[in-house]
């Protein structure tokens, strides 16, 4: 029987799953266990030097095998080809993409090393799964070192248009060794359609029915699938959460105000600055909503060794502290904007007591926060979601109140409309989303996806 090798650069241990996990990494150790295999990817710590061989931790039929990075592989590949160049130039920010040949090379050389690594422990018939921006060149590395596996990727993340991708120096390189793969996972037909724009005018391939491409000589398919989250799971624990100590306490600082609520990593894809000037906008409008709501923003700080998101964070604590000290009254303070991390459980709580939820990404590749904000929900008095259209969520939360970004004005007349909404209309769009989240749910993104890896050929 096939075994399952899920590879990313994150990888969820078992010394960090104790009710930590994400919903993904659930998904996919689920997956790993009932396939059986290995989980491969680095270990999150940085050392003097890249591990000449993995660490293994076993548990039950799952294999993890990480693999340490050296300081200069974690500055070139993770905060610089990875964090400054990809992410960027992937969520359409050319202005703050960096492009530096050590940079690509030091990605190019941990994509190698981890394929040099990876190969021997394989057999034939094993299906590969790689996840992600880090890792794009690994499937065209296996190969290169003889590997004939099945094996496909998903991208979390946009893809960007032709145009922006062809601001990359090495971006033929690139989509060469995405298509190296056999099953290449988009989120959004939006996100399929920039690369087969690609093929077709770049790459002079050819596209066929039900996302089969033949380019550069080798044939896939590329195909959408949107992720989701676990089913039950949030409605489960926004439920639970109402007997905790931290949903008691919120309750009680609000003070019958209503709450509006952001969660997101302080990253500048998220659109939080714009955000901010949304809600004092809408203040300065409508002051009827003064000291009627407070929003919360929680933002845990994320790749802080990159220089434009140590300024991203200068710049929100200064627009926050600006913010309430013009609108803030001596027994209400508008924004409350904190960096510490708070686990699902407790999420769940916040999301429920949110009457509005704001998710307004500049662009992103989902946006899972979005489809929580929903799943935690009470059906009888539900909250509006106040959603970017620049969201891959938005494809599927139709009767979201959607939101153009980058248009400060939209954003406050959307918070407006959504603190004013009367129940029935809340409770209408919010069973609509609720369908769809249900629908596209994490379990079936894994499945989509892995029967589509299995049916793919073997290249022997
Ligand atoms: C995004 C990416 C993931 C990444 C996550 C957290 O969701 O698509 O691949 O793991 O951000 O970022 P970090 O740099 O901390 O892994």
């Amino acid at each position: 029987m096939a075994r399952l090798i899920v590879v990313s650069n994150r990888v969820a241990l078992p010394e960090d799953q104790a009710g930590r996990a994400g919903g993904l990494a659930v998904a996919l150790r689920e997956a790993l266990v009932s396939f059986g295999g290995i989980w491969f990817g680095w270990s999150g710590k940085v050392a003097a030097q890249t591990s000449d061989r993995p660490r293994f931790i076993e548990e039950g039929p799952v294999t993890y095998a990480v693999l340490d990075l050296g300081r200069k592989d974690h500055a070139q590949y993770y905060n610089g080809f990875a964090n400054r160049t990809l992410w960027p130039l992937f969520h359409y920010r050319m202005g703050l993409a960096e492009f530096t040949r050590q940079d690509y090379e030091g990605y190019m050389r941990v994509n190698t090393v981890f394929a040099e690594q990876l190969q021997p422990l394989l057999t034939d018939d094993d299906l590969i799964w790689v996840h992600d921006y880090h890792l794009i060149p690994l499937g065209g590395e296996l190969r290169r070192l003889g590997a004939r596996q099945r094996m496909g990727i998903f991208l979390h993340t946009p893809f960007p248009a032709m145009e922006v991708l062809l601001a990359l120096t090495h971006h033929r390189r690139l989509v060469g060794s995405l298509c190296a793969y056999d099953v290449v996972g988009f989120q959004t037909e939006n996100d399929r359609r920039s690369f087969f724009d690609y093929v077709l005018h770049e790459a002079g391939g050819w596209i066929g029915e039900n996302g089969h491409v033949t380019v550069w000589g080798r044939s896939l398919v590329a195909r959408v699938y949107p992720i989701g989250i676990e089913k039950g799971a949030f409605a489960e624990a926004a439920q639970r959460a109402q007997r905790t100590v931290a949903y008691r306490r919120l309750r009680a600082s609000l003070n019958g105000r209503k709450l509006m609520i952001g969660v997101e990593r302080l990253d500048y894809s998220k659109g939080l600055p714009e955000r901010f000037e949304a809600f004092s906008r809408l203040l300065e409008k409508h002051p009827e909503h003064r000291a009627k709501v407070s929003f919360m923003q929680v933002a845990p700080i994320s790749r802080s060794e990159v220089p434009e998101y140590r300024r991203l964070r200068e710049e929100l604590e200064s627009l926050s502290g600006q913010i309430n000290g013009q609108f803030g009254d001596y027994d209400w303070v508008p924004i409350r904007y904190l960096t510490r991390n708070f686990a699902r459980s407790v999420l769940a709580g916040f999301y429920r007591q949110g009457a509005v939820g704001v998710v307004t990404p500049m662009r992103d590749g989902m946006n899972l926060v979005a489809k929580e904000y929903v799943a935690s929900q009470n059906p009888q008095d539900p909250g509006v979601l106040v959603l970017s259209r620049f969201a891959g969520a938005a494809r599927e939360l139709t009767t979201a109140l959607q939101v153009n970004p980058f248009d400060r004005e939209d954003m406050a007349d959307a918070m407006d409309r959504a603190l004013g909404m009367a129940l029935d209309e809340r409770k209408e769009r919010w069973v609509e989303m609720m369908r769809m989240v249900d629908e596209n749910s994490l379990e079936a993104w894994r499945e989509k996806y892995l029967a589509d890896l299995n049916a793919a050929p073997f290249n022997g």
